[in-house]
């Protein structure tokens, strides 16, 4: 067998497996591609969460192994593993959503009947884009999102790419609007340091914020969604719903893993302002 001849010390040994690009899992490519097999194998570091116990449909599917990589860390291969396991993540992929998340806002949107034909939307931290396809495909009139990550175009959604937080932020929002928004959805959830105390006081700030923005762009009669950690809305900002909206109400969907601590709280009626 011929043997590679080395080009000199800089010569570097050709990559074993794909380069695996995490973020478009919910997009992309086949298993295979990715430096991973099937079915699940029982050796390896990562004791990898349950896999895919029941699909949306309650069919059971087959397990994905991950393979630990040189450069991926173990958390990364437990949340690939997760993914890749997902049987939303699946499904996203199979009926074309951007993300898992897509299923979060249809089942909200089932229950609490938010996006009506012709609504006005706007959707806050939209990256990849899930929830834009979900108020869109819905029948919304005008989708506007905004996120700091960048994400492709969503046909028949307009999306800044910009941080919620920044002052410029509500003032670029309302005039992409246009007008009175019918319901404002808040998926955006703050990046977590590890102190507990730390990353409540932030959740909770995000949300605030996102309902200031709420109230101020809504119509009366208008809807706010809003991601909430911790046993749903709490204090103050419980308080200011229940007084500024007819109905208020937490929701966990199916696609919301139950390991997870994130909720809805999804606030109905909106009084309108008071002048
Ligand atoms: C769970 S993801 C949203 C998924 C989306 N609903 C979907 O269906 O594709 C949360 C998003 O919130 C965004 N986010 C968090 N904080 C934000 C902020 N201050 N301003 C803008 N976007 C923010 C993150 O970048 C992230 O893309």
């Amino acid at each position: 067998m011929e043997r590679r001849k080395s080009t000199g010390p800089k010569a570097s040994r050709p990559r074993k497996r794909p380069k695996v690009d995490i973020a478009k899992t919910a997009l992309g490519a086949e298993p295979e591609k990715r430096g991973l097999k099937q079915p699940i194998e029982k050796k390896g570091k990562a004791k990898a969460p349950e896999a895919a116990s029941a699909a949306p449909g309650g069919q059971r599917e087959f397990s994905v192994n991950v393979k630990t990589a040189r450069k991926r860390s173990h958390s990364s291969t437990l949340w690939l593993h997760r993914q890749l396991n997902d049987p939303f993540v699946a499904r996203a992929k199979a009926e074309g959503y951007r993300s898992r998340a897509a299923y979060k806002l249809l089942e909200l949107n089932e229950k609490f009947g938010l996006i009506g034909k012709g609504a006005r939307v706007v959707d806050l931290g939209s990256a990849p884009g899930g929830w834009c396809q979900v108020a869109v495909k819905a029948g919304a009139e005008k989708v506007v999102g905004i996120d700091y990550l960048g994400m492709p175009p969503v046909p028949g959604a307009d999306v800044l790419e910009l941080d919620f937080l920044d002052d410029e932020a509500p003032e670029k929002l309302k005039k992409l609007l246009g007008g009175e928004a019918d319901v404002v959805l808040s998926d955006m959830a703050a990046p977590t340091t590890g102190h507990k105390a730390t990353d409540h006081l932030r959740i909770v700030a995000l949300a605030e914020t996102a309902l200031d923005f709420a109230e101020d762009v809504l119509a009366p009669g208008g809807s706010f969604a809003c991601k909430v950690f911790q046993g749903g809305a709490e204090g103050e900002f419980l308080t200011r719903l229940k007084r500024d909206f007819t109905s208020v109400k937490h929701a966990k969907p199916k696609a919301s893993r139950a390991e997870s601590a994130e909720m809805y709280v999804v606030a109905t009626g909106f009084r309108g302002r008071s002048e």
